[in-house]
């Protein structure tokens, strides 16, 4: 997949051995570590790969360049998924000159024990490979303190870090023309469809708490003319850059659209009933909805289509006197992601005192999603005639 240009070359790898990422998020579709070259007099390399693909980039690298030296290993981001193989590198190319910011050098030292030959980049410096030009522009918190972006000026390139990254290995070319999402069967119409859930999930899971950094990093490279995209995950964008841009800004906006994010975590199969019959009569009137159970899939899918409709609805039954755990999980999860822009409904059986649906009123209306009913609390099994899901349907 080397060429993406004359001057740029990709050296990235797929992962799809990893089953959990960052201890937390399936990857059912594997998971890209984007790493490029910039080659002309002088070569910078941008961000390294995981830990466990040693050999492999090594080799990327050297079908590009074969003996020349390296000179430059710029670092967009500190996170071990594209500084693992940071000291590698330096083994390899012993005089190559770490670029990074003043919050790149004590994580460059804390993580491998590099200390010498780095150079310290400040908002707007360039450094210069012959005819090419690498300009650095900060992005705090986007989503770590330290990252920052990467603009090749004659090429209108941006090395973004993990903005517009997504999940998913990319099978058949790393560009948008022809990118795949890898494993997938679905014949979707552009690299951008394929690819749009696994960024979602990717947005929503990683990178979620931070829609304002990330609307103040979007603002400041509006200035830029950008012709490519190379984040350090998932395709380069360059056909579908309006599409990319438009849904990252949505995303970090926390902007919904039309539809109903279903949740529910259930002890005996009451409270899935009552998801269910919700579920069935948004069916009936032609509500665009996604169901997900946190008993039995991991919270990371919950969380991407919590991001992607504007009303997330949450069943879970009273324990201890308080909201069943998975459930309680999940809530937190959006509070740490501080969500907003949702409206809100609840939903759960109980035994001899509800207490959970109260709870999960309270925690949304901190968030400061809007209620649309009390909630339907429940005494023991499900029926219809206890839980009106018809009437809490129509609220929608
Ligand atoms: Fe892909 Fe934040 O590392």
């Amino acid at each position: 997949m080397g060429n993406i240009s004359g001057k740029i070359r990709y050296v990235g790898v797929n992962d799809l051995e990893k089953v959990i990422f960052e201890g937390m998020w399936p990857l059912p579709f594997g998971v890209s570590y984007n790493s490029y070259l910039v080659i002309d007099e002088k070569i910078a390399l941008i961000d390294t790969a995981e830990a466990g693909f040693a050999a492999e980039y090594l080799e990327n690298i050297r079908k590009e360049i074969g003996d020349r030296k390296i000179d430059y290993l710029v670092v967009n981001h500190m996170e071990p998924d594209h500084s693992s193989l940071m000291a590698l590198i330096r083994e390899n190319y012993p005089d190559i000159r770490i670029i990074g910011n003043a919050k790149t050098v004590p994580m460059i030292k804390g993580y491998y024990g590099l200390a010498d030959n780095i150079q310290v980049v400040k908002e707007g410096d360039k450094i210069c490979l012959g005819s090419s030009t690498l300009a650095f522009y900060m992005a705090p918190m986007v989503h770590w303190p330290e990252t920052m972006v990467t603009y090749f000026e004659e090429e209108k390139t941006l090395f973004s870090g993990d903005a517009f990254g997504t999940f998913g290995g990319v099978a058949d070319g790393i560009t948008d023309s022809s990118a795949r999402l890898l494993g997938s069967t679905d014949s979707a119409a552009d690299s951008f469809s394929a690819f749009k859930d696994e960024m979602r999930r990717y947005y929503s899971n990683i990178v979620g708490k931070y829609g304002q950094t990330v609307q103040a990093a979007m603002k400041k490279l509006s200035g830029l003319e950008i012709a490519r995209i190379c984040s350090t995950h998932g395709p380069v964008w360059e056909k579908n850059i309006p599409e990319v841009m438009a849904y990252y800004d949505k995303l970090s906006r926390y902007e919904g659209e039309k539809g109903v994010c279903i949740v529910y975590a259930s002890m005996y199969g009451n409270t899935a009933k009552a998801a269910k019959a919700l579920a069935a009569e948004l069916e009936k009137r032609g509500v665009e909805y996604a169901i997900h159970n946190l008993c039995t899939e991991n919270v990371s899918y919950a969380y991407r289509d919590a991001f992607k409709y504007d009303t997330i609805a949450v069943g879970a039954p009273t324990y201890n006197n308080d909201i069943f755990p998975p459930a309680y999980n999940f809530m937190y999860g959006l509070s740490a992601r501080l969500m907003k822009n949702r409206r809100f409904a609840a939903f759960g059986s109980y035994t001899w005192a509800g207490a959970s649906v109260k709870l999960l009123n309270e925690m949304a209306s901190k968030l400061g999603f809007e209620l649309i009913s009390d909630g339907i609390s429940f005494p023991q099994a499900y029926s219809p005639e206890k839980c009106d899901m018809a009437a809490l349907a129509d609220r929608i």
